[in-house]
C-alpha cells in the first residue's frame, strides 16, 4: 500500500452523538501528522457527487459539543451501484484521497469494505445510538441517548405517578433492545421489552402490573424498543387487560440530538485518533472498536461476519428487581 498523503472523512447512516468529536479528532490528528484531510459531506453521496473540502485543525473549533453532524449525513442507495461506485472512485483520485475513515453503523462499514475492495483503504468508527455493531462493546452516541431517553421517561414517569397510569414508552433500536435494556432499567421499568427476546402480554406485562398492582404498586413503566412493534396497541391491551389506564409515547428522533456526553465524546476523540494511525501506518479494510476496555481493530469483513449476543443475564436481572 502507498504511503496515505490524505484522507478523507464522512459521517453516514443515523446521525449520532460524537460524531462531530470523532471529525475533530479525525483532523487533528491527520494534519500533526502532515497528511492532508478532507471533509465529505452527506456521507457517501458527498464521495458521488464531488462535495469535498479540505479541513484544517480551525475547522474543527467549537464542536467537540455538538450534537448532530457538521458533515450531515445520509443513506446513499446509489452508492451500492457499480456506477455509484466508480463515480466515488473518480473523485478520490480527482482529490488525491488514498483513505477514508467512515464514521457510521454497519450499513456504513459495508460501504467502507466496498471502497477498501476497490482500492481506497478505509477504516470504520461504531457510531449510532443502537449499540448494536458485534465487533465493539460501544458505539458512538450510545451513552447520551441512553441519558436522553432517561430524562424522558423520568418526565413520563411524573405524570403516569400523578395519575396512577401505566406509560408504555417507545425507544429507538431498529432491530436491537440495547437501548431500551439499558433505560429500562435506569427508569426502573416495570417490564422491558426487546426484539431478541419472545414476550408473552399476558405473562409477561400483564400479570406482572396486576400482581405489583395488588401489592401496592400504583403506576408502571413499560419500555419498549422500536423494533417490537406498535406501542399504541399494546398500550390499548395493557388498559383492557388490567384495568388501569394506559398511555403510549414513542420518543423518537428527540433520542439522537443534544450534546454528546463525557463518555461520547472522550470515546469518539480516541477512536477518531486511533482511526488515523492505523491509516498512516498503510492499514485499511479495518474497523475501530471497543473491547473488554480498550479500543481495538478488526479487519472489515471479520467485524461483519461477527454476532452480537443480547445480554439475557442483565435482563433477566431487570425482570427480577422491577417487581
Ligand atoms: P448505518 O450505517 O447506520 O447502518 P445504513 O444501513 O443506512 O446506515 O447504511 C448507510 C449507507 O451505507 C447506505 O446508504 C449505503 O450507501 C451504504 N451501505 C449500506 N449497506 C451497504 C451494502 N450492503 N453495501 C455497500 N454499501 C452499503
Ligand atoms: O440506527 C439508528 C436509528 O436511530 C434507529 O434506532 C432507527 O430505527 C433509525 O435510525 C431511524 O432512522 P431515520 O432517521 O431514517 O428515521
Amino acid at each position: 500500500m502507498n504511503d496515505v498523503t490524505a484522507i478523507g472523512v464522512l459521517t453516514s447512516g443515523g446521525d449520532a452523538p460524537g460524531m462531530n468529536a470523532a471529525v475533530r479528532a479525525v483532523v487533528r490528528t491527520a494534519v500533526s501528522m502532515g497528511i492532508k484531510c478532507f471533509g465529505i459531506r452527506r456521507g457517501y453521496n458527498g464521495l458521488i457527487e464531488g462535495d469535498i473540502f479540505q479541513m484544517n485543525v480551525r475547522d474543527v473549533n467549537d464542536i467537540i459539543h455538538r450534537g448532530g453532524t457538521v458533515l450531515y449525513t445520509a443513506r446513499s442507495p446509489f452508492f451500492k451501484t457499480e456506477e455509484g461506485m466508480n463515480a466515488a472512485i473518480k473523485n478520490c483520485k480527482k482529490y488525491g484521497i488514498n483513505g477514508i475513515v467512515v464514521i457510521g453503523g454497519d450499513g456504513s462499514f459495508r460501504g467502507a469494505r466496498d471502497l477498501s475492495e476497490h482500492g481506497i483503504p478505509c477504516v470504520g468508527i461504531p457510531g449510532t445510538i443502537d449499540n448494536d455493531i458485534a465487533s465493539t462493546d460501544y458505539t458512538i452516541g450510545f451513552d447520551t441517548a441512553m441519558n436522553t431517553a432517561m430524562e424522558m421517561v423520568d418526565k413520563l414517569r411524573d405524570t403516569a405517578q400523578s395519575h396512577e397510569r401505566c406509560s408504555v414508552v417507545e425507544v429507538m433500536g431498529r432491530h436491537a433492545g440495547w437501548l431500551a435494556l439499558e433505560t429500562g432499567i435506569a427508569v426502573g421499568a416495570a417490564a422491558i421489552l426487546v426484539p431478541e427476546v419472545h414476550f408473552d402480554v399476558d405473562r409477561d406485562i400483564v400479570n406482572k402490573i396486576v400482581l405489583t398492582h395488588q401489592s401496592g404498586k400504583k403506576h408502571f413503566i413499560v419500555v419498549v424498543a422500536e423494533g417490537v412493534g406498535n406501542v399504541q396497541s399494546l398500550a390499548e391491551k395493557i388498559e383492557e387487560r388490567t384495568g388501569i389506564e394506559t398511555r403510549a409515547t414513542v420518543l423518537g428522533h428527540v433520542q439522537r440530538g443534544g450534546c454528546p456526553t463525557v463518555r461520547d465524546r472522550e470515546m469518539a476523540s480516541c477512536m477518531g485518533s486511533y482511526a488515523v494511525n492505523l491509516l498512516s501506518k498503510g492499514i485499511g479494510n479495518r474497523v475501530v472498536g471497543y473491547r473488554d476496555g480498550k479500543l481495538v481493530d478488526y479487519d472489515i469483513f471479520e467485524a461483519l461476519n461477527m454476532t452480537k449476543n443480547f445480554n439475557l443475564e442483565k435482563y433477566y436481572m431487570a425482570n427480577v428487581i422491577s417487581i
